[in-house]
């Protein structure tokens, strides 16, 4: 086998060249991506901070992310710290002052758009047009919300359709059928879009204002918006909300479905919450909202274990002043680190115990109590992001996936399929927490 000098010596001059600048790039790229200067006064964890090394860091963060995370935050809770995140050098905003600052930043100053444009390489993967004119996230802010009342029959006929098809009656009166749950929640892709598309269009043109089935959802809103985007961009525009939208539901829900089938006593007190509100007062939006133990314990689910560990993702488009002076030169990103921040025993006592009823005993006792419903963000509940950009679709995923618990406590009883109390553990990489994907969990027809 020939060693690289000697391949060497029998190139051509100009393939030496070009293979030297073949080199040059990464090489480059590597030093490019050092530290600033002016990021040197802020404690780094997860690896050194040295040119060169400092991109060891970023393997480091990819492998132990979440663990990396937790030791910025138990290190340097009260101020900044920083790590190397696979893309940059991210600073963490620990203090409930300094996450106000973020959220309230200009975003041609600390953008979001941008930083989740270079995540998913946006450019490419999304194209253009969707995040040039991104009217899709005030239909989902607006038109979305507005409507909860009236989807929530399809809703609810979705939700049970969905649950029959996934959870078939056993052949024996009370056995258990075992799902991985991470598997049965995510919903399939939209296939055929472009041609759903072309039959509403000859539909809107033939019956015009005399449609009177004409379908109340998403891609309707898309098309009536008056935008007239061309069916590629159409279809694109309605896997991107789908993207920011079925992942991110499926994988808190899966969560919640673990911690209910791992205290399977906790089912009760739901059980009982349901059934007396929906004997009074039927399936609606409206009775949805107050049952109060189903969003507490999805509220609780979703602080223990989140999306992602952190939020509020942003870059810094120009330097950024914090009110203490600490300057983040443009280019470094910005976030916050929430999970370690949403386990806190000084803004959650016993933050690593799974309380159900952690929020709606809040709500009941104290006055802030009342802004700790599943939907409220703040600096000490990021689930759903927080400030302008906080996630539009929020209103709809809650009021969803509390139409799901509902429905699963007055149908269902539920466990571990190994009868296991603990946690399947979660896998992570960098900073995203993925529920558990083989552990099985048992349902079988409501038996009291
Ligand atoms: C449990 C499920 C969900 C979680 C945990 C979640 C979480 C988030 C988070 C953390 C953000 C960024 C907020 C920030 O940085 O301040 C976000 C943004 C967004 N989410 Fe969600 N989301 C969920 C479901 C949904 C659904 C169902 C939809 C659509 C129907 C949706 C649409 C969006 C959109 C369009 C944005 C971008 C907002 C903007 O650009 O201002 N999400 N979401």
């Amino acid at each position: 086998m020939l060693t690289l000098p000697i391949a060497m010596m029998d190139l051509e001059p100009r393939q030496v060249l070009a293979y030297s600048v073949l080199l040059l790039i990464p090489a480059l790229y590597f030093l490019l991506r050092l530290p600033s200067s002016q990021l040197g006064h802020i404690p780094t964890v997860g690896g050194p901070s040295t040119p060169l090394f400092s991109y060891l860091g970023s393997f480091r963060f990819f492998v132990r992310g979440v663990s990396i995370l937790q030791e910025g935050y138990t290190k340097h809770k009260g101020h900044l710290f920083k790590y190397n995140d696979w893309y940059s050098w991210t600073v963490a905003v620990t203090t409930a002052q300094q996450i106000d600052e973020v959220r309230k930043a200009p975003d041609d100053v600390l953008s979001f758009l941008e930083t989740g444009l270079e995540t998913v390489q946006g450019d490419y993967t999304l194209g253009r047009a969707v995040h040039e004119n991104p009217y899709h996230i005030s239909l989902v802010r607006s038109q979305l919300t507005r409507s909860l009342s009236a989807i929530f029959p399809q809703m609810m006929d979705e939700i049970s359709t969905a649950f029959e098809d996934t959870i078939p009656t056993p052949q024996k009166h009370g056995d258990w059928v075992k799902v991985h749950p991470r598997d049965v929640i995510t919903q399939r892709g939209v296939k055929f879009l472009g041609p759903l598309i072309t039959e509403r269009s000859r539909l809107a043109a033939e019956l015009g204002d005399e449609w009177k089935d004409k379908p109340n959802d998403m891609l309707q809103w898309c098309i009536d918006s008056g935008v007239g985007e061309a069916i590629p961009d159409l279809v694109m525009r309605i896997l991107t909300i789908n993207m920011a939208a079925i992942h991110s539901s499926s994988i808190t829900f899966t969560h919640a479905i673990f911690h209910l089938a791992t205290n399977p006593h906790f089912i009760q007190p739901i059980r009982e919450e349901v059934d007396e509100l929906i004997q009074k007062e039927g399936w609606s939006k409206e009775t949805l909202g107050k049952m109060h133990k189903v969003d507490s314990f999805l509220r609780e689910a979703m602080r223990m274990d989140g999306l992602a560990a952190v939020s509020l993702d942003r870059v810094a488009l120009k330097d950024f002043t914090f009110s203490d002076g600490t300057i983040i030169p443009a280019g470094t990103r910005l976030a916050a680190p929430a999970r370690a921040i949403h386990r806190d025993d000084e803004l959650y006592p016993n933050a690593l115990t799974f309380d159900p009823w952690r929020f709606s005993n809040m709500r009941d006792k104290t006055e802030q109590g009342a802004h700790n419903f599943a939907v409220n963000t703040s600096a000490e509940f990021m689930i759903f992001g927080h400030g302008k950009h906080a996630c539009p679709g929020r209103f709809f995923v809650v009021n969803e996936m509390k139409a799901m618990l509902a429905y699963i406590a007055v149908n269902y009883d539920v466990k571990m399929a190994d009868d296991s109390a603990d946690m399947p553990p979660s896998m992570y990489f960098g900073r995203a927490i993925v529920p558990n994907g083989t552990a099985e969990v048992a349902f079988r027809k409501r038996q009291h």
